[in-house]
């Protein structure tokens, strides 16, 4: 069967993590980006989340410079040579898959949350924070037919707020836009207490949960890691009982 446009776009974005520069990114589309995310489902449609549009260039920094430094600890101390080569055996070029292990391993992957032009950084960052205390009950008047009695644990506000992330990197391929969700500099506790204190987030009921770039890309990028095949992750009826259409 044909992919249609929405499948079409799903297979097509990519993570972008060098930008033009020279570009800037409306807060309009910003907004229709925004728009998008509220979009997606939530449980009880308690609607857990909020964003922080990230312009200011010393807070980019700040976030951006946490990125750098847990990626050296995570990717260049913690992680085998063999285990990173392993990972980025798709990229075929012997000496693209170097440089990209060498940016990895000094953390300058992750250069472009800082927003710095000389490191193609990206105009926007949005971080995305969720409702981890009153998730049954986020909303002064809730707007979904649930949620009275505060059902939804905890993980859900992670799950929904994961979805919208998913929405909003979708209307910005849309829009032409690149965008890459990051998270390594809110894996670590302590690292999202200093995100949500230098933005003001009433951490811990509030908690900031990942961030997302956005700009045009610098590059056109249409390869990306490889998938698995559905077939190799799919079951029928249980585990491990193959799930193959014929034709497939
Ligand atoms: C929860 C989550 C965390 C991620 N963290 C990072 C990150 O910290 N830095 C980064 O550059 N990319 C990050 N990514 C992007 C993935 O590396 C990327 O989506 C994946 O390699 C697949 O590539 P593709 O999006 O181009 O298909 C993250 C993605 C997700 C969903």
């Amino acid at each position: 069967m044909e992919d249609n446009e929405t499948i079409k776009s799903i297979k097509e974005r990519r993570a972008i993590r060098d930008y033009d520069t020279e570009r800037d990114v409306s807060d309009e589309l910003i907004y229709k980006i925004i728009e998008a995310g509220t979009y997606a489902p939530s449980a009880e449609n308690q609607q857990p989340w909020k964003v922080i549009v990230v312009r200011d260039k010393k807070i980019q920094k700040f976030i951006g410079q946490m990125a750098v430094d847990r990626t050296i600890l995570l990717f260049g101390r913690a992680t085998p040579r063999e285990e990173i080569e392993r990972r980025l055996s798709y990229i075929k070029s012997k000496a693209s898959r170097e440089r990209t292990i060498d940016i990895l391993l000094s953390g300058e992957r992750f250069e472009y949350i800082k927003g710095k032009p000389e490191s193609f950084g990206a105009p926007v960052l949005l971080v995305i924070a969720i409702d981890q205390t009153h998730v049954g009950n986020s909303q002064a008047t809730l707007r979904g037919t649930g949620g009275v009695y505060g059902w939804s644990s905890s993980r859900h506000a992670v799950i929904a707020g994961s979805m919208m992330l998913q929405n909003m990197t979708l209307a910005a391929s849309s829009l032409g836009l690149g965008s890459c969700v990051s998270s390594v500099q809110l894996d670590h506790f302590d690292d999202v207490g200093a995100v949500a204190e230098k933005l003001e987030i009433p951490f811990p009921h509030w908690v900031p949960i990942l961030c997302l770039t956005i700009g045009y890309p610098k590059y056109e990028r249409t390869l990306g890691p490889p998938r698995q095949p559905a077939h190799e992750i799919a079951f029928m009826n249980k585990w491990g009982k193959p799930f193959k259409p014929e034709g497939i």
